[in-house]
Order: C-alpha cells, then structure tokens, then sequence
C-alpha cells in the first residue's frame, strides 16, 4: 500500500521526502489554512518541488462550474495535481467534465520550471497536456465511492477516521469498496483517508486500500518502536567498546 501524507506544510514534506516513504500528498482547505498559506499555486509549486509525488488540490466552492474552472486551474499548476472534488451532485457533475477534457500543465508562474525533473519527465511522454485525474472526497459509503468512480474519478477517499468517530466501521466500508471494485474488474484506487493512529493504516491494507493518507505524526508513529531504539542504543554502545579496546 501506498503511503501518502496529508498536509500543507513543506517542512513535513521535505522530512519525509528524506525518508523515501512517500508516494503522494493531499491536501484539503483545512491543511491550507493552518499551513497558513495566502498564494495556493506558488505553495502547490514549491510541494512539486519538493516531492514528485501526486498532489490532491481541493476546490473552494459549491458550484459545478466553478468547481471545473477552478480544478481545471489547479491542472495547470503542474502535471503532478490532482483535482480535489467533494462528492456531492455538483462535485460528480465537476468530476465527469474534469476527467473527459484534456488540460495543459504549463507551470506558469513556478520559480523552478526552469530545471524542472517533473516536466522534463512528462515532456519525454508528451503528457503534459492530460485530462486531469480526479480524488473524490468525503466518501462515507460505498455507493458514494462508485459514483464517484462512474462519474470519471481516479481516487476515491473514504474518510475512516470520522465514521468511526460516530459509532459506525470506517474500516469496513475501506473493505466494501475493495470489493466492489474487485468483483466489478473496475479500475480506481481507494486512498484511506481521516487515519487517526498506525492501527488504522494496517487495518487499511488488509482490507484493501491501495493508498493511505495520513498526518506527519501518524507516519511517524508508524515507524516508533521502544525495542527498536532501545536495540540500537544496544549496538551502537556495544560498537564503541569494542572500538575501545
Ligand atoms: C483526505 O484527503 C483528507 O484531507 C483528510 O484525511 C481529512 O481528514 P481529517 O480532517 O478528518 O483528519
């Protein structure tokens, strides 16, 4: 499974990116305004900078046409943006336009386009000029998911975190979209969304999610084990005595 984080902060990008862990990012207006961000495309820019991964850009409005105009914008800003739409009836209408009409990532305004590893990338492939990939988002069930995915969305997102919150099984409904799609031989992929401990995670991929998203703290969870620190604390103590002698 896929491990994606979800946030608007550049540091938590970076440190990740180190680890060489990661494979996505979403974001949602929540993540945005903590991060504190005023210029969206300038910062979207600087997180394709630092992570060549795909990034999930929500749009702002209730409105089916201002939802395409703005992720169609959104598509421009780097080849790497997915479209962020709420799976709502104006968010299905927005999801069928955005992923029929092809759009042109011209990076316009970015600071690196210059020597850009991501459009030399997609330049190579001529794919620059795509229809946009589309992440429907707030999915509480999983007739929800498959609206989203027969209105044109790539990514589904159900959000497990929350359901569970309320008394009812986010996990489940991870695993009844997994099947869905297996039994229908249909394309799409599930990002397991609103995880809010490692178990969550875990239980994502039994149950069949090709992708989870989470917080900084949540991945670095993932990693932390006491015997895994207290093991080489172990070594490294063992290495410089002998070192010593
Ligand atoms: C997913 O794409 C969402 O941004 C995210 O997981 C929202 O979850 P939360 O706000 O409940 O943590």
């Amino acid at each position: 499974m896929k491990l994606y984080l979800d946030t608007a902060r550049l540091e938590e990008i970076k440190e990740v990116v180190a680890w060489g862990v990661l494979s996505g990012i979403t974001t949602n207006p929540s993540h945005v305004a903590k991060a504190g961000v005023r210029d969206l495309r300038g910062h979207i820019q600087e997180m394709c900078w630092l992570a060549d991964v795909p990034i999930s850009v929500e749009v702002v409005t209730l409105d089916a046409d201002e939802m395409v105009a703005q992720g169609q914008e959104y598509a421009t800003w780097s080849p790497n943006v997915v479209v962020k739409l709420p799976t709502v009836k104006a968010g299905l209408a927005a999801m069928a336009q955005i992923t029929r009409k092809p759009v042109t990532a011209d990076c316009e305004g970015c600071a690196h386009i210059e020597h850009c590893p991501i459009r030399e990338r997609f330049a190579a492939r001529s794919a620059l000029t795509r229809a946009p990939e589309v992440n429907a988002t707030l999915i509480f069930s999983a007739n929800q998911a498959m609206l989203a995915l027969a209105a044109g969305a790539s990514y589904v997102s159900p959000f497990v975190g929350r359901l569970d919150a309320v008394g009812e099984d986010g996990t489940k409904l991870v695993a009844d979209i997994a099947q869905v799609l297996q039994a229908q031989h249909q394309p799409g992929e599930i990002i397991a969304a609103a995880m809010r401990h490692p178990l969550h995670v875990l239980d994502a991929a039994k149950a069949g999610a090709h992708i989870a998203t989470m917080g900084y703290a949540i991945l670095a969870q993932m990693l932390q084990h006491p015997l895994t620190d207290q093991g080489l604390a172990d070594f490294m103590a063992d290495y410089e005595r002998s070192r010593q002698q």
